[in-house]
Formats: structure tokens, C-alpha cells, sequence
């Protein structure tokens, strides 16, 4: 290794450091005071409540309450059919602070964007506007989130997609994506790193895109070759999306990761089911509803609802030090 001598040296290093460790916002939210935490989440959502989206929210509403939920997740497409026009899009009060009214969800949401987001203005949903308009709100592409005993990393999946790089019919909003492959390279390395550095309990990980699914949208290729690697060398415990806009759960036969697709926000019933193999497909629902989660130290409940408030599904794991399942 060469020794440094020249302070030019030592501050181009620090420079190139700084570019290259983890970048990612960080947040906390604090957990109960019984140590326990529990979320929603819902995705695929914002029709001025429409495709029963505010059927969705009245049961969020009350699931919410009953669990005293800690804050909301939203795996993206927050917007139909083109994300937001800007910060005074009217979309922004009539698919969001219109729709999810009840008092129990007047917590911290974290949002990712979905690739219908893209197709509009994205850092319209990252202003610090639509927060002071709602103070729920809170957007950005990729960040991580502690909670006690958990770890939360939001990744923004829509640039991996390479469709959306061809096609001609549709615009995205790709500022301070390009050069893309800048981008995604960065965006794993930091997702690694953080991973690798984390010490919590549990991991898990938010994006919008399926990494397997059996609904329309199928498995994401881009991301079983580039994040699943990442996910599965670092232990992570779930990974939650978006896209496809059903409720599912897909275990893992090789590793503990659990695939849980919660994007039933609003418009689902595509009638679009691929075979899957039966021993990972745990749980498949065509229609509208979301998921409710709740973790302490040592175990993870996680629920899936309809419309009517019906729990569709369960799952729980525990989660010793060696733990195997
Ligand atoms: C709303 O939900 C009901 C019950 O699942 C379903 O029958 C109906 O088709 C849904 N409506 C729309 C527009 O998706």
C-alpha cells in the first residue's frame, strides 16, 4: 500500500471516499414502548380513490388502529396514471390527504417512487411543499429507515427496468439518474455496504419492483441478477414491493428471504396469474387490500387484508441468532 505524503493526495482520497461510501439518507423512527413495531403497507395506489382505493384505506384505517401501527409504507406508483405534474398537482390532495383520512393513519409514510411515477415530474413528490401541505408525506428514491430492533432499505428500482430505457411510446423523468449505469452501480454498492453494516435484528428491504412474482408483471430479470445477490449474502428477511397489483407471498427455498407483494392500493383483478412453483407460492390474491406487519425482537407477524377488513393470510418466523426455517 502507498503512504500518503502530499496533503493533494490525502484530500482527492477524502474527496473520493466521500463519493464512494454509502450516500444514503438515514431516518429513525422510534418503536413502541413494549419494543414491538408495526406497519402498513400498500402500494400501487393513487386514483382519487377510485378501483376501491378508498376501500382500502377505510380497512387501513381500521387495521391501523387496532394495531396501532408506528407509520405506512408505500411501495410506489403513488400517482396515476403519471406521477405528479408538479408540487400544486390537485393529485396530491385527492389521491393521497382525500383518501387516507382515518386518525390511525396520520403517521410518517416512507414512499418510494414507482416506474408510473417516473412517467411524470419525480422531484415533485420529493418538494418539501407537499410536506408542509401534509405532513405525512415523505418521498425519496432510495434511504434507510432504523427502527429499534429493524432496519428498513428503500431502493429505488425503477432504473434497473431496461424496458424503460426503450421504449419509444413513453417519457420518463430520468434527471439525476443518468449515466444510468453510474447510477445503479452506486446505488448496490451503498445498498451493500449499509446492509453489511447493519446490526439489526432484522432487515428488510422496500422497493417497487417484483424480484418474483406470479401476477402480470412476472419475476423482474434486472433484479434477480443484480439485487437478489446482495439481499441473500447480507441475510435480509423480507423484501416488500409493489407492481404488481395483487397481494402474494413467495418464500425463498434457499435462503430465510420472504417475497411479499403488497400492491393492491387501487385498480387489480388483471386475471393474469403465471405458474408458479407451489412450494414458494404461499399466497396469491388477484384483488385490492394491503399488508400489515408487526415485529418484536424475536418474532415477525405479517398480515394481508381485503377490502371487507378479511385476513386473507398470515405468516409469522421467529428469529433466533442461528436461526433456520
Ligand atoms: C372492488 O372490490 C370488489 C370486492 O373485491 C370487487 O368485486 C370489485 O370488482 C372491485 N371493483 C373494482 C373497480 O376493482
Amino acid at each position: 500500500m502507498a503512504t500518503i505524503k502530499s496533503p493533494v493526495v490525502l484530500v482527492l482520497l477524502y474527496i473520493y471516499m466521500a463519493a464512494t461510501v454509502a450516500q444514503l439518507q438515514r431516518f429513525e423512527h422510534p418503536v413502541k414502548s413494549d419494543g414491538s413495531l408495526s406497519f402498513l403497507v400498500v402500494g400501487d395506489w393513487g386514483r382519487r380513490g377510485l378501483y376501491n382505493q378508498s376501500n382500502v384505506a377505510y380497512q387501513m384505517g381500521n387495521v391501523g388502529e387496532r394495531m396501532d401501527v408506528n407509520f405506512i409504507i408505500s411501495t410506489g406508483d403513488n400517482f396515476y396514471d403519471n406521477g405528479l405534474i408538479d408540487e400544486d398537482d390537485p393529485a396530491f390532495f385527492e389521491s393521497f390527504t382525500a383518501v387516507y383520512t382515518a386518525p390511525s393513519l396520520q403517521k410518517q409514510w416512507y414512499s418510494v417512487l414507482g416506474n408510473h411515477d417516473y412517467r411524470g415530474n419525480v422531484l415533485a413528490q420529493f418538494s418539501p411543499v407537499l410536506t408542509q401541505r401534509d405532513s405525512k408525506w415523505l418521498c425519496l428514491r432510495s434511504f434507510i429507515l432504523h427502527a429499534g430492533h429493524v432496519d428498513f432499505f428503500f431502493v429505488d428500482t425503477t432504473p434497473f427496468q431496461d424496458k424503460y430505457f426503450t421504449e419509444i411510446d413513453q417519457e420518463y423523468d430520468w434527471r439525476d439518474i443518468l449515466p444510468r449505469e453510474n447510477y445503479l452501480s452506486d446505488l448496490l454498492k451503498d445498498v451493500d455496504a449499509a446492509l453489511q453494516k447493519s446490526s439489526a435484528k432484522w432487515k428488510i428491504v422496500v422497493g417497487h419492483h417484483t424480484i418474483f412474482s406470479a401476477g402480470h408483471h412476472g419475476n423482474t430479470e434486472e433484479l434477480v441478477d443484480k439485487l437478489l445477490p446482495i439481499l441473500e449474502a447480507n441475510d435480509v428477511n423480507l423484501y416488500i414491493n409493489g407492481h404488481d397489483h395483487c397481494l402474494e407471498h413467495i418464500s425463498s427455498l434457499n435462503s430465510r428471504l420472504q417475497f411479499l407483494t403488497s400492491g393492491g392500493g387501487s385498480k387489480a383483478w388483471r386475471g393474469a396469474i403465471k405458474p408458479f412453483n407451489l412450494d414458494e407460492m404461499k399466497f396469491y390474491y388477484d384483488g385490492q387490500g394491503f399488508m400489515a406487519v408487526e415485529i418484536t425482537e424475536i418474532e415477525a407477524y405479517v398480515a394481508f387484508y381485503d377490502i371487507f377488513g378479511n385476513m386473507l393470510h398470515k405468516w409469522s418466523s421467529y428469529e433466533s441468532t442461528h436461526s433456520a426455517w
